[in-house]
């Protein structure tokens, strides 16, 4: 296919600074965007202006009539994602839809029904599988560095406030701190697909259980946060597990170019382990290579070599710069993107039976048990 796929953007908040700026001239992608749209008329002329889009809509339905649009980002709160999925279908566009891609099984299966009947491409946007260390390590997971993952660490460090770090308008929080928009857990529902994502990803067989605790803390003086929290996971093979643990602080000093908060993975394998300092934030940036290490990724082999690669790209954004372009190259290639809904929806079923799990005195739950809502 020689054309450039024409891009529609469909929600112009928060996050879709990273989608707009993926599809600048300097990422050279086959794609260019033709129209946006938003309900809010303030940010829709803005966005016109900034990235010099003539095609702007307010309404959804006459924003997917357009048929110089071959594709849509779906960039809208969950609790919108099916209706937008399913009538992006029927208006014939390939859909790139926002992780957490629904609420419920349910919502998520009848996406799939419409796309099954269509030629046209469903994939879920999750960029942190595109995040270049992640990248790295799942190469030398391939390539048997670190023999099978037993054990994965995730940890994750929140600051109300910190040296640097986004504006996040309240509005964005508010709809996440619904039970319908969001079941009212901003970091554990919708930060968590990223993690139980890459979970995943990283671990070849499925998640068996989930246990999961939270506590509470008040931000911005009036929001009820739901960290700090601890999520376990297990897998049929009991000598493996993964934990993804996550801190709430009034202060860190940590800069940002993004949200207020940093990632630390650690992979340990069979006779090695990896790790990785640093995702969303820039905490581990200017850290020198003692403990606990600069960005990129460092590894310990079996012959107890340790290795470090430093020249991986760390900038948060770029995942979103890869993923988006995954999106266009298999629509180009007439090949099913990553991440296919199918695993989607297992991801989904995850954070689901974490749901159950923190509504059940942070009881056990099978993953499978879970067969539409928490
Ligand atoms: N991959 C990531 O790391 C990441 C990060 C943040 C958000 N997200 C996901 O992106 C999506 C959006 O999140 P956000 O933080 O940008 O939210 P947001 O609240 O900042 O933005 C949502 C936008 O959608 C618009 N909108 C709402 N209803 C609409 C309608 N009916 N028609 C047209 N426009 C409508 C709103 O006006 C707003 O501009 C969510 O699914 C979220 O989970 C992903």
């Amino acid at each position: 296919m020689g054309d450039k796929i024409r891009v529609g953007i469909l929600g112009l908040g928060r996050i879709s600074t990273l989608h707009l700026q993926a599809y600048k001239p300097e990422n050279k992608m086959n794609a260019e965007i033709v129209a946006i749209c938003d309900k809010n008329k303030k940010r829709l002329k803005q966005v016109a202006d900034e990235y010099n889009v003539e095609q702007t809509y307010s309404n959804v339905d006459e924003f997917l009539k357009n048929n110089k649009i071959d594709a849509v980002e779906i960039l809208t709160p969950h609790h919108l994602h099916t209706e937008h999925t399913i009538k992006a279908f029927r208006a014939g566009k390939h859909v790139s839809l926002q992780k957490i891609p629904a609420l419920t099984l349910s919502d998520m299966d009848k996406m799939i029904e419409v796309s099954k009947n269509t030629e046209l491409k469903f994939r879920i946007f999750e960029n942190f599988r595109f995040y270049e260390p992640y990248m790295k390590a799942k190469g030398l997971i391939k390539q048997n560095v670190i023999g099978k993952p037993v054990k994965i660490d995730y940890q994750m460090l929140s600051a109300e406030k910190s040296l640097s770090a986004w504006d996040v308008p309240l509005k964005s929080w508010q709809w996440r701190l619904t039970e319908k928009g969001n079941y009212k857990l901003p970091t554990i529902f919708d930060d968590g697909y990223h993690k139980h994502s890459i979970i995943a990803h990283f671990f070849d067989e499925p998640v068996k259980s989930v246990i999961a605790w939270q506590g509470k803390t008040k931000v911005f003086n009036v929001l009820d946060w739901d960290i700090p929290a601890n999520i376990i996971y297990t897998f049929k093979d009991k000598s493996h597990m993964a934990t993804w643990s996550i801190s709430m602080h009034k202060f860190f000093p940590m800069q940002s170019k993004y949200y207020g908060c940093d990632e630390y993975l650690t992979i340990y394998g069979d006779y090695g382990a990896i790790y990785m300092p640093g995702c969303t934030g820039s905490l581990y940036e200017n850290c020198d290579n003692s403990a606990p290490g600069k960005a990129g990724i460092h590894w310990i082999d079996k012959e107890g070599k340790w290795h470090s690669d430093l020249n991986v790209n760390t900038d948060w954004a770029n995942s979103f710069v890869n993923c988006s372009r995954e999106f266009i190259e298999a629509i180009r290639e007439d090949r099913q993107p990553e991440v296919n809904p199918i695993e989607a929806r297992y991801i989904l079923q995850i954070s689901l039976a974490i749901v159950r799990s923190l509504r059940n005195n942070y009881r056990e739950i099978k993953v499978k048990d879970i067969e539409d809502k928490p």
